[in-house]
C-alpha cells in the first residue's frame, strides 16, 4: 500500500478513539542507554534518540519524572517528554571503514532534522476507525523491543513487528522484511518498531524490561487479538519509523563483493535481525489518555503543537563526547 491511500484516509470519519502520528527530531545521538545500561557512560553502542531533554546517562524509575525534569521536546506534540531510540545504521565500505547513515525527514515534515516518526494506535494503522479502546502508559512505564542479541531470523521471529521496507519513494510502506534489504533501495530503508501491546497491569517495568508487556494471545494488534490473561491490559500501539537515508550508498561497486549487503547496526550486527527499540513514558498529566480517548485520526486538536524549528531546538548536551564523524575504522565501542 502506498502513504497516498494513506493520506486519502485522513480524517474521513470521526473514530471513537484515536490514531497519533507525528514527528520527532533528533533530540541527540550518542552512546548513552538510561534503560539497558543506566550509569554508563559511554553505553555499548551508538543509539538516536527523540523526545524530551531530561534525556541523560541516568534516569532513575522512581526519581526521575520525564516531564517535569524537561524544558523542551523534540516532538510535534509539546507535552510528549518521553524519549524513544533506536540504534544507528552505518554502512560499511570494502576498505572495512564505517560511515554513519543520515536520517532522512518524512513528506510533509521536510525540514526536520534526524529523528523519527512516532505513531500511537487503538487500532491497526489504517483502519480510520480507531474504536478500540486502549490504556495509556503510566507514569514510570518502560520498555524495550527486540534483542541486540538476535542473530538470526528465528530468533528475530519473536519480536513479530521489527521490520524493514526497502524504500523506491517516500510513499513506500510494503513489503516489509525480517532482516536488511538485500539490494540497494532508491529511497532509502525505513526501520520500523512496534512495540508490544498487553500489560500486566501491574509492574512499569521488569528486569529484562519486556516481561510487563506481551503480545496479543491471539493473531495480532492489527487483528484485533485479545490480551493474554496474564496481560490484560490493551495498550496503544507504539510505532516508531526512522527512515535512513542510504542513497549516496547504493552503487553496487561499493558493496562488498560476496554479494552481501553493506549495511550495518551500531551494534555491529550485518543481518538486521537485532534491531531493536526503547521507550520511556513521559507524556505530561493524563493528556495522551485524553488524546488516545479523542475521536480522531491524525490529527489531534486536544494537543499542544510546536513547529518542526521548534523541534530543532531541543537537544541534550553531548556527554560522552566521541567522534563519530567521516569514516570510522571501528564502530563506536565495538570491535569486529
Ligand atoms: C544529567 O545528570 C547529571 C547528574 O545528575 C546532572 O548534573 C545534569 O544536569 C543532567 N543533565 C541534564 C541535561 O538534565
Ligand atoms: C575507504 O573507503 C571509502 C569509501 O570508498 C573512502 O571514502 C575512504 O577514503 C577509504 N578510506 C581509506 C583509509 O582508504
Amino acid at each position: 500500500m502506498k502513504l497516498n491511500t494513506l493520506t486519502a484516509a485522513f480524517g474521513l470519519v470521526a473514530p471513537t478513539s484515536a490514531l497519533l502520528r507525528f514527528g520527532c527530531a533528533k533530540l541527540t545521538v550518542q552512546r548513552l542507554d538510561p534503560l539497558v545500561n543506566p550509569g554508563q557512560l559511554p553505553s555499548t553502542h551508538l543509539h538516536q534518540i527523540i523526545g524530551g531533554n531530561s534525556f541523560n546517562v541516568s534516569m532513575e524509575p522512581d526519581k526521575h519524572d520525564l516531564p517535569s525534569l524537561s524544558t523542551c521536546t523534540s516532538c510535534q506534540f509539546t507535552e510528549d517528554f518521553s524519549n524513544y531510540w533506536t540504534a544507528v545504521l552505518f554502512f560499511r565500505a570494502r576498505n572495512g571503514t564505517y560511515k554513519r547513515v543520515p536520517q532522512m525527514a518524512q513528506a510533509g515534515m521536510e525540514g526536520t532534522q534526524g529523528g523519527m516518526v512516532v505513531y500511537y494506535m487503538s487500532d491497526a494503522l489504517f483502519d480510520t476507525a480507531q474504536k478500540s479502546k486502549v490504556t495509556a502508559f503510566k507514569p514510570g512505564f518502560r520498555m524495550l523491543v527486540g534483542d541486540v542479541t538476535n542473530g538470526n531470523r528465528d530468533d528475530a521471529r519473536d519480536f513479530r513487528q521489527l521490520t524493514y521496507t526497502c524504500m523506491t519513494d517516500q510513499s513506500s510502506r510494503f513489503p516489509e522484511s525480517i532482516g536488511f534489504p538485500k539490494t540497494p533501495c532508491k529511497g532509502g530503508i525505513m526501520a520500523n518498531h512496534r512495540f508490544p501491546t498487553c500489560w500486566d497491569g501491574v509492574n512499569l517495568d521488569t528486569p529484562n524490561h519486556q516481561d510487563h508487556v506481551s503480545y496479543p494471545e491471539v493473531g495480532t494488534f492489527e487483528s484485533g487479538g485479545r490480551c493474554p490473561s496474564t496481560h490484560p491490559v490493551r495498550l496503544p500501539q507504539i510505532l516508531l519509523e526512522t527512515v535512513w537515508d542510504t542513497r549516496a550508498f547504493n552503487n553496487k561497486a561499493d558493496w562488498p563483493e560476496d554479494g552481501s549487503q553493506p549495511f550495518v547496526w551500531s551494534s555491529g550486527d550485518k543481518t538486521g535481525f537485532s534491531s531493536h527499540a526503547d521507550y520511556l513514558f513521559g507524556w505530561k498529566a493524563d493528556s495522551l489518555q485524553k488524546a488516545m480517548d479523542g475521536h480522531t485520526y491524525v490529527s489531534a486538536p486536544m494537543l499542544k503543537t510546536q513547529s518542526i524549528s521548534e523541534q530543532n531546538k531541543c537537544t541534550v548536551p553531548d556527554m560522552v563526547k566521541e567522534n563519530f564523524d567521516g569514516w570510522l575504522p571501528q564502530l563506536p565501542g565495538v570491535s569486529m
